[in-house]
């Protein structure tokens, strides 16, 4: 018989969080706050996982699915009323009991709302509970504030008798620092048993998955605990207060685990990288990068401050300039980017390509050793190897009712201040002359221009100033009192 399955609870609404969204999908790092639960569940478990969900189970749902490649397999169970956490983890009996026989030994039990718990005091845990040959081993740690948690009652000898719920504690219940994490390892047949004896008999009508503690000690069977000393990894987030806790503890680690391998932060405390992103050695962050969602960034890349890269893929030795936004765009190696450019999604720089200061680039690729530095709109367009794209150009893809493309092929050059009127092609080695407007193909080694011939007259300046001179000449002054004048007054 298999050993632990896994029943993790995250139907609750979350009221505290005074959200609209379901508190298990507020994100922390980068991911709902009931990935980190679900991904550990399926870590530690031999044998199912459950996930039960029921507050926007539609929602929570569709976001398990999407994701389930991210976890070990797990089941969804459907808790329809919010009724507790004892109701809850009933919801999960037809996946872990089917035909009424237990699938595994035991059941480990986590709330959905405690993504800093550590896979090794889970370990730890399991480990106590067959130790000790446990019908019950809960988790729990000292707080200085234990507010809002339940409490852990200990009788003779330290043992634990029960769990007392805040709002049905006494004075003296209160007092005690030793809170219940919410994390359980329960012997499954046991389980639902001592669950179908749980009321609702409380100060909040619910039905309290704690109960079942005191009950394995009425039946006078083994409970053991584990008190766990870092007291921060079982932040329960209940309100946007633990939230922001949660946040920042997790980016911490996060933090701390790419120092480790080598990544360089030169203020740790403003550099935001989520969980999912990956960094290669050597590269240095400077004060206010944000790397967030998939994004991966090579070895040796400088990233500097103010820039944020999301859902992107950066190769090596790659220079983002200060003040950089990058947005599900791919950026070969030895690319610079920046400052102050706007990459958008479906671009593509290719080696050594250089994209400068307010430069925009949307569903664009830019070809090997391209360089667009100055001021430009690049927008749904390909962009060959070695091509100069002038200060100030910019593609009209957009006509008020459709996309088109620009192709710029290798080695042209594009003047500045050209615009280049989609759908249209510039041919191989051609130049497109400053401060023109193009709207046919220009042939490959070509000259395209568009500008109306210069005119220049001599001397025009000089006539223009005298002919002012001689005006203000002639032009009556305005008195302090006649600006002083009210509207309607007589002169
Ligand atoms: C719970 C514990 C408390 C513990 C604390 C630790 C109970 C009765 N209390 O309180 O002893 O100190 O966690 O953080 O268990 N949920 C459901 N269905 C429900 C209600 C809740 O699935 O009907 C889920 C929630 O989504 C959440 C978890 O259970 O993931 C805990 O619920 P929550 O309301 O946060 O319980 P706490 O008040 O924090
Ligand atoms: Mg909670």
């Amino acid at each position: 018989m298999k050993k632990f399955s896994a029943i993790v609870i995250a139907a609750g609404r979350g009221k505290r969080m005074r959200s609209k969204t379901a508190k298990v999908l507020h994100p922390v790092a980068g991911r709902p706050l009931i990935w980190y639960m679900v991904s550990l569940a399926g870590r530690v478990a031999d044998a199912r996982v459950v996930v039960v969900i029921g507050h926007q189970a539609e929602r929570v749902r569709a976001y398990l699915e999407q994701s389930k490649t991210e976890f070990e397999p797990f089941d969804i169970a459907l808790q329809p009323e919010q009724l507790g956490t004892g109701h809850a983890v009933q919801q999960a009996k037809a996946a872990l009991m089917p035909n009424g026989k237990a699938a595994s030994k035991h059941c480990l039990i986590v709330n959905a709302d405690t993504p800093l718990l550590r896979r090794t005091t889970v370990k730890r845990l399991l480990a106590r509970h067959e130790r000790e040959k446990a019908t019950l081993t809960l988790l729990s740690t000292d707080l200085s504030d234990p507010r809002g948690y339940g409490r852990v009652v200990r009788g003779n000898a330290g043992r634990v008798v029960k769990v007392v719920e805040e709002p049905d504690a006494t004075r003296v219940e209160r007092a005690i620092h030793e809170v219940n994490v919410g994390t359980y390892v329960v012997e499954t047949s046991f389980l639902f048993r001592a669950l179908a004896r749980v009321h609702a008999q409380n100060a909040q009508g619910e039905y309290y998955l704690t109960d079942i503690v005191g009950l394995a000690v009425a039946e006078g069977r083994r409970v053991a605990g584990l008190k766990t000393a870092d007291s921060s990894e079982c932040v329960g987030v209940n309100t946007r207060e633990h939230l922001a806790f949660v946040e920042q503890a997790m980016r911490q680690r996060i933090r701390t685990r790419w120092l480790e391998k080598g990544i360089t932060l030169l203020d740790p405390r403003t550099t935001f990288i989520d969980d999912m992103v990956t960094v290669g050695t050597d590269t240095v962050l400077y004060p206010g990068v944000t790397l967030e969602g998939q994004t991966k960034i090579g070895a040796d890349c400088v990233i500097r401050s103010h820039s944020r890269v999301t859902n992107s893929v950066v190769g090596q030795a790659v220079t983002i300039q200060d003040s950089s936004l990058v947005d599900s765009a791919i950026i070969e190696d030895r690319a610079m980017v920046g400052p102050f450019a706007h990459v958008r999604p479906g671009s593509m720089l290719r080696k050594q390509s250089k994209v400068g200061n307010f430069v925009e680039l949307k569903n664009t690729e830019l070809g090997a050793g391209s360089k667009s530095n100055h001021l430009t709109y690049l927008g749904d367009t390909f962009v060959g190897k070695r091509v100069n794209i002038g200060a100030g150009t910019i593609t009209c893809n957009y006509d008020g009712y459709r996309k088109e493309r620009t192709m710029i092929e290798d080695e042209a050059f594009i003047g500045s201040g050209a615009q280049l009127i989609a759908p249209v092609r510039v041919g191989k080695g051609a130049v497109v002359g400053a401060g023109s407007t193009i709207s046919q193909d220009v042939p490959g080694e070509a000259l395209a221009l568009s500008r109306s011939p210069q005119v220049t007259r001599e001397e025009w300046a000089v006539r223009r100033r005298a002919y002012y001179s001689e005006k203000s000449a002639t032009a009556p002054k305005s008195t302090p009192s006649a600006r002083g004048r009210k509207k309607g007054s007589k002169g």
